[in-house]
């Protein structure tokens, strides 16, 4: 298998070169893609200096197998196409082509078999989408009608920008506006991730719901929440209710059974046990702690992930190895 790494200089780029390291997908070198602000840069993998291509009109697709990109939207709808006419298999970060009905959408622990072999695009859920989801599969056999999901995203969220106005204003520096943050960070959060819609919710919110709806194949599962940004810069944390029709005092602990051996998921039943973000930086499973049923129509959990990982790198990666099985 040849690999490009699409981004390869990005926070998420950075960890699929790790990955790649100790991967199937890393029998050969992978090539480092980025904009021409990189080309030139020297990235070192398994001990070796590789060199950052710029991706433009120049590039020769042709002796590759998979593109893992993590370049942002508008990156993934020009070039994407180009590299599956070129052959190249896609797996793609951004929204760009995350509701397309012609593209899967993939968590491997929840969804694997729509992957299919050959060049295509494959993309990979929004990051909250896919820590909620390892979570709330297994508990979809207890059949809830509305899932309440209020998440806590981290600086890191926002790319290498999001950290760096984090580390800029926690050490004096000055709020900018934009860059990437509406407001001030540190010492602070906000409930507005993206713009807000006519219905007054965010992109961050909309995604979590049309994109939960397709991966689970539940067209009128509701899913709300309200999306915060947090002075954190690694982990996405969700607190989760599950709202039922019924009352059932049997179900925390059915709950609690199928979490416990969920794939992709650390679960202690302990109440003592509380997972955090500055915990689980650098973990591959979710971790879910405070299930609970104060109420006997509802559930409630906490779940903590590392969005740079799970959220992404690692997702990508495991899309791939998926893909190359497939081929
Ligand atoms: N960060 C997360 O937790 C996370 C989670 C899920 C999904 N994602 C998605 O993953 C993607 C990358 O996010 P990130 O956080 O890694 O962002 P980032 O740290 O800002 O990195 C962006 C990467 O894209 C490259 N790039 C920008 N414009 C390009 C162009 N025209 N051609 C080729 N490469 C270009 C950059 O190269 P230069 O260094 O040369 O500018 C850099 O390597 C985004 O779509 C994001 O929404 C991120």
């Amino acid at each position: 298998m040849k690999v490009a790494v699409v981004g390869a200089t990005g926070v998420v780029g950075q960890e699929m070169l790790q990955l790649l390291e100790t991967s199937p997908l890393g029998e050969n070198p992978p090539r480092l893609l980025a904009s021409a602000r990189s080309a030139g840069n020297k990235i070192s993998w398994r001990g070796e200096e590789l060199t950052v291509e710029a991706l433009d009109e120049g590039i020769d697709l042709s002796q590759l197998d998979v593109a893992l990109m993590a370049a942002g939207g508008s990156t993934a709808r020009q070039w994407a196409p180009r590299f599956v006419e070129a052959g190249v298999a896609v797996v793609d970060n951004s929204s760009a082509f995350r509701l397309d009905d012609t593209v899967p959408l993939v968590i491997p622990e929840v969804n694997p078999d729509v992957v299919r072999p050959g060049p295509c695009i494959i993309a990979n859920p929004n990051c909250s989408t896919i820590i909620l989801l390892l979570a709330l599969k297994p508990l979809m056999k207890l059949k809830p009608v509305r899932v309440i999901a209020d998440t806590y995203q981290a600086v890191s969220g926002a790319g290498r920008e999001g950290l760096d106005a984090l580390e800029r204003e926690g050490s004096g520096g000055e709020f900018r506006r934009g860059e990437p943050f509406p407001f001030p960070i540190h010492g602070n959060l906000f409930p507005a991730i993206g713009d807000v819609d006519e219905d007054g919710v965010t992109v961050e919110e909309r995604k979590m719901l049309d994109e939960t709806r397709k991966i689970l194949g539940v067209p009128d599962l509701v899913v709300q929440g309200t999306c915060v940004r947090v002075p954190v810069a690694r982990c996405h944390s969700i607190a989760v209710t599950l709202i039922f029709d019924e009352e059932d005092r049997q179900r925390l602990q059915q709950a609690i059974e199928a979490l416990d051996c969920a794939e992709g998921v650390v679960f202690q039943e302990d109440p003592a046990f509380v997972p955090t973000p500055a915990q689980l930086s650098g973990v591959h499973d979710v971790s879910v702690g405070r299930v609970r049923s104060p109420f006997p129509d509802t559930l409630q959990f906490w779940v903590v992930g590392d969005q740079v990982l799970k959220g992404a790198a690692l997702n990508t990666v495991q899309i791939a190895e998926l893909w190359s099985r497939a081929n």
